[in-house]
């Protein structure tokens, strides 16, 4: 028996929307894991299993697809304790520890699951890492006003590990359009060469530049991580 990696992400989606009960203020994540965990969660309240839901998406995505799915919608300003928070992630770690916004949505996501009570993390097993931001883009999203500099300042700062920074733009080229954030920002991807060392230093780092809204480096956040995989489901607590 093999799954696709869709199938897997939906397994790890609807094993955390278990964890959903009545009457929950629910963070709705985004990206193409999180999708199964809202389709499925608006199938329990159509089928009356689960009632007085109210959804805080994470996105404009996730908005409209919960919209189309006729879940209830507030937001933080309404609800700013959430009981419950599902979303995918594109870096899991030992820790638990996590890179998100490669969809882009960091900043949301960060804000709403920075909220929760709960924090749930569904993943394939590809997902799985030694080290996160060893693997691939860290995304920063940073103010449009003057991004070059900000962009260099980021490089600079972890030129010990060997960092390229890189302007996201929509078609993956450096002359194509610049991607734009729900916010309204633009998106600075760091791609480490070497270890990057201490997580919350690097973190703590970064925040501290002028023009950055926030990162994708999720630590100490998730509460649950389920992880599916060709042999099963695996649950990691905090
Ligand atoms: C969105 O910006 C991201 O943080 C997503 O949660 C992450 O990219 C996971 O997406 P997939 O489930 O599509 O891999």
């Amino acid at each position: 028996l093999i799954l696709t990696q869709d199938e897997l992400k939906k397994i790890a989606a609807y094993k955390a929307v278990e964890s959903v009960q009545s009457g929950m203020v629910l963070g709705l994540g985004t990206g193409s894991t999180a999708k199964h965990a809202v389709d499925r969660i608006a199938e329990l309240l159509h089928q009356g299993k689960l009632k007085n839901i109210i959804g805080i998406p994470t996105s404009k995505k996730t908005h409209q697809q919960a919209v189309s799915l006729g879940i209830p919608l507030s937001d933080l300003d309404s609800y700013p304790v959430v009981d419950l928070a599902i979303d995918g992630a594109d870096e899991v770690d030992s820790n638990l520890n996590l890179v998100k916004g490669r969809g882009g949505s960091l900043l949301r996501e960060k804000m709403i699951e920075s909220a929760c009570k709960k924090f749930i993390v569904i993943v394939d097993e590809s997902k799985l890492v030694a080290h996160v931001g060893a693997s691939g883009a860290m995304p920063v999203e940073v103010v449009p006003f003057c991004w070059k500099f900000t962009q260099n300042r980021l490089q600079s700062l972890f030129d010990y590990a060997g960092c390229v920074a890189k302007l996201r733009s929509n078609n993956g080229t450096e002359d194509g359009e610049i991607f734009v954030t729900d916010n309204g920002n633009y998106i600075v991807d760091l791609f480490f060469k070497k270890d990057v060392g201490d997580l919350k230093t690097a973190s703590d780092a970064i925040l501290r530049l002028a023009g950055v809204v926030e990162h994708g480096m999720f630590l100490d956040m998730a509460t649950t991580v389920i992880v599916a995989g060709e042999l099963g489901i695996t649950i990691k607590n905090k």
